[in-house]
């Protein structure tokens, strides 16, 4: 399999949100641009962060458990905090009251477990010296930072372009740390693309970096240019279409991407199982995030769902894993996949039982199942090359699983 074949089938990633902000628990970096907290006080939590409790192997084990194939860490978020050990920067972990590289044992740990390791950068660095903060007239607030330039001064970096050839050189190079330090990375995650465009991040020169420091490095397409990068990263939703390359779903379990224990809107098990199935079945893949506290734990409230989520995975991996695209929407009212002897068809909820449908199979059905169970389903098709294959399947109630049910077709060519 070629890097981007492992990565499309493993449909199943973990985001992790992890820095100081955790230990006031609010969203990462953006109270900055907010206002909700003031940028020294923001920055003295870097002093406070000292995460005790932070056991990677753990986190290895939940992820292995959930089903995760890969995992993503926040390396580095706008805020400006490295949670790996940069030469570049005194704002880092090893530097603060972590006193250690947090990122060393997330790539061991994961790596370990057969995890693919990834790691989120993001390219605009809020706490940098030489990082112009964009003056917006839509985001006069974020001239509260103390290196800002005063209101009415366009972007700097044409009024000094030294000053953002420092930050760019600054910014490949921890790049060039991460990608030079932990062994094999298998993902690079960035964000933060929107400050400013592909040529000013030296978006080119940054992926051929990469390709010549780690050429299986699978990248996502954040850096300013869509024609960069190998795949497509929609944010908190699914796209109706699936993009034209491969891409991923980003979504938080409840609001917030980082630790917030005042956000309880989670969402269900079976909503994380729902994502996945109609995820897969469009061809893509889905990074499920968490929070870890500030002492480094994943709260049960993340981990009991992705338990549920991943002992579902288990019991139905055939229906995820190794088959492609099923049927086009609406030749059945619900998520599919399969490969050329089997379809498989989701069926969420249906608590009462139901009677699947699936119209112009131009393949004889052999036998429906239960995936899971194995359990022998009622089923007729009607129609050959005419009708094109009108198939009905009985799921009876008391066969229904709570979660998402996975029908199996076994196919046969028509006669
Ligand atoms: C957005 C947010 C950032 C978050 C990311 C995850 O770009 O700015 O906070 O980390 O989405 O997809």
């Amino acid at each position: 399999m070629d890097r981007l074949d492992r990565f499309r089938d493993a449909h199943l990633g973990l985001f992790i949100h992890w820095g100081p902000y955790a230990i006031r628990g609010f969203e990462a970096s953006w109270p900055l641009v907010h206002g909700d907290v003031p940028f020294d006080a923001y920055e003295a939590l870097a002093d406070m962060f000292d995460p005790t409790c932070y056991d990677p192997v753990q986190w290895a084990a939940l992820a292995k458990e959930a089903g995760v194939r890969y995992a993503v860490l926040t390396t580095k978020h706008h805020d400006g905090y490295a949670l790996f050990d940069t030469q570049l920067s005194d704002y880092s972990a090893p530097k603060r009251a972590a006193g250690r590289d947090l990122v060393r044992a997330y790539a061991e740990a994961f790596r370990a477990a057969g995890i693919m390791v990834g790691f989120y950068f993001s390219l605009c660095d809020w706490h940098h010296e030489d990082y112009p903060v964009e003056l917006s007239p839509h985001r006069p607030e974020r001239t509260r930072m103390p290196h800002a330039l005063p209101p009415g001064v366009p972007r700097s970096i044409e009024a000094d372009p030294a000053r953002w050839d420092r930050y760019i050189a600054f910014m490949h190079g921890q790049v060039r740390e991460l990608l030079t330090n932990y062994g094999q990375v298998d993902l690079l995650w960035f964000d933060g693309q929107w400050e400013h465009t592909a040529e000013e991040w030296r978006s080119v020169e940054l992926v051929a970096m990469i390709r010549e420091l780690q050429p299986d490095c699978i990248v996502n397409d954040r850096l300013a240019d869509p024609t960069l990068g190998d795949y497509a990263t929609p944010e908190q939703y699914v796209p109706v279409a699936a993009p034209n390359r491969p891409w991923e779903t980003c979504m938080t379990i409840n609001e917030t991407w980082a630790w917030n224990p005042s956000d309880r809107a989670y969402k269900q098990a079976g909503e994380l199982v729902a994502t996945l199935a109609e995820v897969t079945a469009k061809g893509g893949n889905f990074l499920v995030n968490v929070g870890p506290t500030a002492d480094g734990e994943i709260p049960t409230a993340f981990s009991s769902r992705l338990r549920v989520m991943g002992d579902w995975i288990a019991r139905n991996r055939d229906a995820i894993f190794g088959v492609a695209e099923g049927v086009p929407a609406g030749a059945y009212y619900g998520p599919s996949t399969g490969n050329d002897d089997a379809l498989y068809l989701f069926a969420m909820g249906r608590a009462n039982g139901d009677v699947l449908r699936v119209r112009g199979l131009d393949r004889k059905v052999v036998s429906a199942t239960v995936l899971d169970t194995g359990q022998p389903l009622e089923f007729d098709q009607h129609g050959g090359h005419l009708e094109r294959g009108a198939l009905r399947v009985t799921l009876p109630a008391s066969l229904v699983d709570p979660i998402a049910t996975v029908v199996k077709l076994d196919l046969a060519p028509l006669a």
